[in-house]
């Protein structure tokens, strides 16, 4: 059901829960500071409790309303990419809900880059936390569309178009070491590159990716209910079609730079990566839906600036 920013705002001011754009993913939100709230977004996700929630803002002035620290190294990173697709985990503020946090001694902060969204948070003057507005484990919606299509027409929706991004966040954790120096850590791959915040602080990461540092980040996310399989190249994705349809399968494939001269199912995105990310998700969501019994997909190149498409993808394969 799509409502107005209007609606939205007296919504989550009145503890409801309401699917909001961002730049990357929809996300279902609710007003971080309310725990009756917080509780529906994870009933209605049916998201496990140890997977903390990331707490929308509306500005870098509102970070200490949540951080208990805004170390210049994450003032650095917040002020080269704000408002955008990167998620700052800091040391959480006393009398932060530990609902948000999943008990965690730390919280998740971020300032989306989306007209309408940005409007909701200055009208409501809330932080909103918010997860994908998926349920647990399935594809992230892109659209207002996917939203209703996985969580119910009767989600009330803020429609905001195609997410322009497409990915969910880069999240980078910055943190003190034993040394009380700033540290910073990536926590989950996106379209915002370790190396481009490397370059910015002039300093590396501390260590590669820290899953076990990240609740929720097991490998089976994001996965259509189709199987999916990843092909290396042309020949072997041309060969897997040619073995699948002997064996009466029904394939749908996922290309990328030219289409394939066959008849069969299938969708071409565009060989950028930043074009590739923003289709990818309802690419997934249009061949899942056409009810195949394997997508076949035509792997990316195997480069930097297709890490976050690539960790995807692997969480995709099943
Ligand atoms: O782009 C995005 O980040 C989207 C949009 C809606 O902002 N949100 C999103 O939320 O992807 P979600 O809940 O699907 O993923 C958030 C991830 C989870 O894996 C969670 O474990 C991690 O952020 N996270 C949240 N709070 C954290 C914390 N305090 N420490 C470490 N990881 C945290
Ligand atoms: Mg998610």
């Amino acid at each position: 059901m799509h409502i107005s920013v209007t609606e939205a705002v007296e919504r989550l001011s009145h503890g409801e829960v309401v699917a909001i754009p961002t730049e990357t993913v929809y996300g279902l939100a609710a007003d971080a500071r309310n725990e009756a709230a917080l509780q529906k977004i994870y009933a209605i996700k049916a998201r496990p409790s140890h997977n903390p929630l990331i707490v929308h803002i509306a500005d870098q002035s509102a970070v200490l309303d949540w951080a208990d620290r805004f170390p210049a190294l994450a003032q650095t990173i917040a002020h080269a990419f704000w408002p955008g697709p990167l998620t700052l985990v800091l040391k959480a503020a006393a009398g932060v809900s530990p609902i948000v946090t999943a008990n965690q001694v730390t919280i998740a902060l971020r300032v989306p880059d989306h007209p309408v969204t940005s409007q909701i948070l200055k009208q409501s003057g809330l932080g909103l936390a918010a997860p994908s507005a998926n349920r647990y484990t399935q594809i992230s919606p892109t659209q207002s569309e996917h939203v209703m299509k996985g969580l119910g027409v009767h989600i009330p929706v803020v429609d905001g178009g195609l997410c322009k991004v497409g990915l969910e966040s880069t999240i980078v954790e910055v943190f003190e070491d034993a040394q009380g120096e700033a540290q910073w850590r990536l926590l989950r791959e996106g379209m915002i590159s370790a190396s481009q915040i490397e370059s910015l602080v002039k300093k590396p990461a501390v260590e590669g990716l820290a899953l076990t540092k990240v609740p929720g980040q097991h490998r089976l996310h994001y996965a259509p209910k189709t199987a999916l399989q990843v092909c290396a190249t042309r020949e072997t994705l041309l060969e897997q079609i040619v073995d699948l349809e002997e064996a009466s399968q029904r394939v749908a494939v996922l290309t990328m730079g030219q289409a394939l001269s066959l008849t069969l199912d299938q969708l071409v995105l565009e060989a950028s990566p930043s074009k590739y990310a923003n289709q990818f998700y309802a690419a997934l969501h249009h061949l899942d839906a056409l009810g195949a019994d394997v997508i076949l997909v035509e792997a990316p190149p195997d480069t930097v600036e297709w890490r976050a498409i690539w960790d995807r993808l692997a969480r995709a394969v099943h």
